[in-house]
């Protein structure tokens, strides 16, 4: 919702948060703004407890062309309500429904160094199926090339990327082009603020 900046600035304003982000702590103005822009934009689901706390975000985004009916998740969610099985859950909800409506496939990327992200994605039967190395830099020189680092002082080089897909989805069925709709509004998730 447009009124979600406060609550997406309360975990994205975290280090922690948006470590593996391609971006830094959001400040509150950014974060209003962010707020704005996801409301309307279909790829952005914010996750909240039934007494509406914003607890964090899912992303979920057509990957490649569309007949190949598959999507990219990403997600994150405040640090103060890691460990309970928000976005567990929330995800768990977010594939049903695309799965329902005729997904052949669904990515994510990981970092290798990001546990908790790798947790979450085996938890929803998803499999590491390939090692991107480089595949990824969050910083630029002023040139515009890719840096060898990144803020941190991780080296690029260990930014590889790892795909995951979801196991058991070689549905064989897959319906007409075009014919994959959006996940609709069936998961307890309501379109609004987040990030990848
Ligand atoms: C990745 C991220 C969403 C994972 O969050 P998380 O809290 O670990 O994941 P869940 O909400 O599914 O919670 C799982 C934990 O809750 C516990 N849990 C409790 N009840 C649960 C339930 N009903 N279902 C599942 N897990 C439950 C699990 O045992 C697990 O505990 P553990 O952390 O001690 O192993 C979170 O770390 C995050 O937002 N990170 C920053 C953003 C980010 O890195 N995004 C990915 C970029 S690739």
């Amino acid at each position: 919702m447009d009124s979600d900046g406060p609550g997406l600035h309360g975990y994205l304003s975290r280090p922690e948060a948006v470590e593996y982000e391609p971006y830094g702590p959001v400040g509150p103005d950014e974060a209003d703004d962010l707020a704005r822009q996801r409301a309307a934009d279909q790829r952005f689901w914010a996750v909240q407890t039934a007494a509406e706390t914003l607890v964090g975000n899912l992303y979920l985004a057509p990957s490649g062309p569309e007949w190949w009916q598959s999507w990219e998740l990403g997600y994150v969610f405040h640090p103060y309500h890691w460990g309970q099985g928000y976005a567990t859950e929330a995800c768990q909800a977010l594939l049903d429904a695309v799965f329902d409506d005729g997904a052949h496939r669904v990515v994510a990327h990981c970092d290798p160094a990001n546990l908790r992200s790798w947790a979450l994605l085996e938890r929803l039967g998803m499999r590491r199926e390939g090692h991107s190395l480089r595949a990824a830099a969050f910083v630029r020189d002023p040139s515009g090339r890719p840096l060898a680092g990144d803020p941190s002082g991780r080296p690029l080089a260990r930014r590889v990327h790892l795909c995951a897909a979801r196991r058991g989805v070689a549905r064989e069925a897959v319906t007409a082009p075009g014919a994959l709709t959006r996940p609709g509004d069936r998961p307890a998730s309501r379109g609004s603020a987040g990030c990848a």
